[in-house]
């Protein structure tokens, strides 16, 4: 049996419907199951037992996890991450889980420039001692977070950024899902780390010169300095503030670390990845 955390959310989600996809059945964990039960198509349903899990409550995890034999982890970002992360690790080994497939992120090193990164390094580390088959996806930007940017884009056709020209290699959500679920069903994936990327980075100039096609108007991009574009994500987008600085260090990294699509995904899934064109175009509405 393979257990989804982070059910409710974009790569769990994503994981969930591709393992139904595939015909595994699959133990979905939420803090709100009926919720989460409520959003899932009747083929995910058919093969998805929704339970209540909270990553604070080790009890709940244990419960959760007993007589399953693969974990599928991600959790939101949040000052709790890392704690939440051990904690269904721990709870995950003694009930006996065999295979942990760890959404990790870019840089997950210990003198990572992004916070969050330094964290998923501790838990990755704790993955790997843990005695546990530990496999680790460490995706690029979701596609789907662009999503964000739509009201700015809406309201006045501006994307505001502190990339310059650096380049982010966005990728599907969906195609995470894809690979989560093959490297769940085939024993000789598991145990390795990998990059998962779209088939080609963009630039905010590259990707707004793109939505501005789609759109048939122009959007424009506002390129700021650093600590201009957090004090517009807190006073202008209502961000917090941890959450803001976030955003400011993944966009200096992709500054000071060139991103290159690699083929990893496409040697997972067997195909090429889901374009942004395609992303963008199926969401364009959300950008109108
Ligand atoms: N966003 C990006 O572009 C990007 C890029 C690279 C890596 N990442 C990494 O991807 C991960 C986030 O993945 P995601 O976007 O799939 O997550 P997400 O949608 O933000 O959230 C995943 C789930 O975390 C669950 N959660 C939060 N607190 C919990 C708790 N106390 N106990 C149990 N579950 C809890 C929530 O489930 P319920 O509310 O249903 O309980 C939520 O659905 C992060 O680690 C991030 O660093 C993100």
């Amino acid at each position: 049996m393979i257990v989804v955390m982070g059910a409710g959310g974009a790569t769990g989600g994503a994981t969930l419907r591709s393992l139904a996809a595939l015909g595994a059945p699959s133990r979905a964990l939420s803090r709100d199951p009926a919720r989460l039960a409520a959003g899932l198509d009747d083929r995910t349903l058919a093969l998805t037992k929704t339970l209540p899990a909270d990553a604070a409550d080790p009890d709940s995890l244990r419960a959760a996890f007993r007589g399953a034999h693969q974990l599928f982890l991600t959790m939101a970002n949040g000052p709790h991450q890392v704690q939440h992360e051990l904690a269904a690790i721990d709870a995950a080994v003694e009930s006996g889980v065999e295979h942990i497939v760890k959404i990790s992120a870019p840089a997950a090193e210990p003198d990572s420039p992004v916070a969050v990164s330094r964290g998923h390094h501790l838990v990755e580390e704790r993955l790997r001692a843990s005695g546990v088959t530990a496999t680790v996806l460490r995706p690029y930007a979701f596609m789907q977070k662009l999503l964000l940017l739509a009201p700015g884009i809406a309201a006045a056709g501006v994307v505001h950024g502190a990339m310059g020209q650096a380049r982010c290699n966005y990728v599907d959500a969906r195609d995470i899902g894809d690979a989560a679920a093959e490297v769940l069903t085939r024993p000789e994936l598991a145990g390795a780390t990998y990059p998962l990327t779209g088939g080609r980075a963009y630039s905010y100039p590259e990707l707004t010169g793109l939505l501005g096609e789609l759109l048939g108007r122009p959007v424009r991009y506002l390129d700021l300095p650093p600590a201009g574009l957090h004090a517009h994500l807190v006073e202008r987008a209502g961000m917090p503030p941890w959450l803001a600085s976030h955003v400011v260090e993944i966009q200096q990294l992709a500054v000071v670390r060139r991103e290159a699509p690699d083929d990893t995904l496409a040697h997972l899934t067997g195909r090429a990845p889901r374009t942004l064109e395609a992303f963008l175009q199926e969401s364009l509405h959300r950008f109108r």
